[in-house]
């Protein structure tokens, strides 16, 4: 029993378990200070950029993705991508930072 629980292997599941939803939890209670995210600028760079600057989600900056594809990405999720729900990510928020990206220029070219 114990030693199920002491091996190597169980450790760092259990490890992860523990940390993920606590990475997930951070964003937010950091950035919500007044509880309003400052722009789609900030939201992008806190949240979205994470995954889409660091090459775990696709470039959407500089594709002129449309505004209204961008929010539903966000709120339903998208194949590998979690959904982020208005208690996330207010309304507001999102249509700050669906037309921050939509609107961003491409980043410098990738090697
Ligand atoms: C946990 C990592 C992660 C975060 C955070 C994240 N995304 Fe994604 N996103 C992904 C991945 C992975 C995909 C690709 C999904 C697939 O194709 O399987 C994706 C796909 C997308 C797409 C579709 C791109 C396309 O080529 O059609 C859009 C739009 C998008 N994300 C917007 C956002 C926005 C806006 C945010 C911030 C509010 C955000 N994402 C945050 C991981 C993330």
């Amino acid at each position: 029993m114990s030693s199920l629980l002491n091996s190597p292997a169980a450790q760092r599941t259990l490890a992860l378990c523990l940390a993920l939803p606590l990475m997930v939890l951070a964003g937010p209670a950091a950035a919500d200070g007044d509880g309003v995210w400052k722009n789609g600028e900030n939201v992008y760079a806190k949240v979205c950029g994470h995954c889409h600057e660091k090459q775990v989600g696709p470039q959407i900056k500089g594709r002129q993705l449309p505004p209204p594809y961008i929010t539903a990405v966000v709120r339903n999720g998208f194949r590998a991508m979690p959904a982020f729900p208005a208690s996330f990510i207010d309304d507001n928020a999102l249509q700050q930072v669906a037309e921050y990206i939509s609107n961003a220029p491409a980043p410098a070219a990738q090697p």
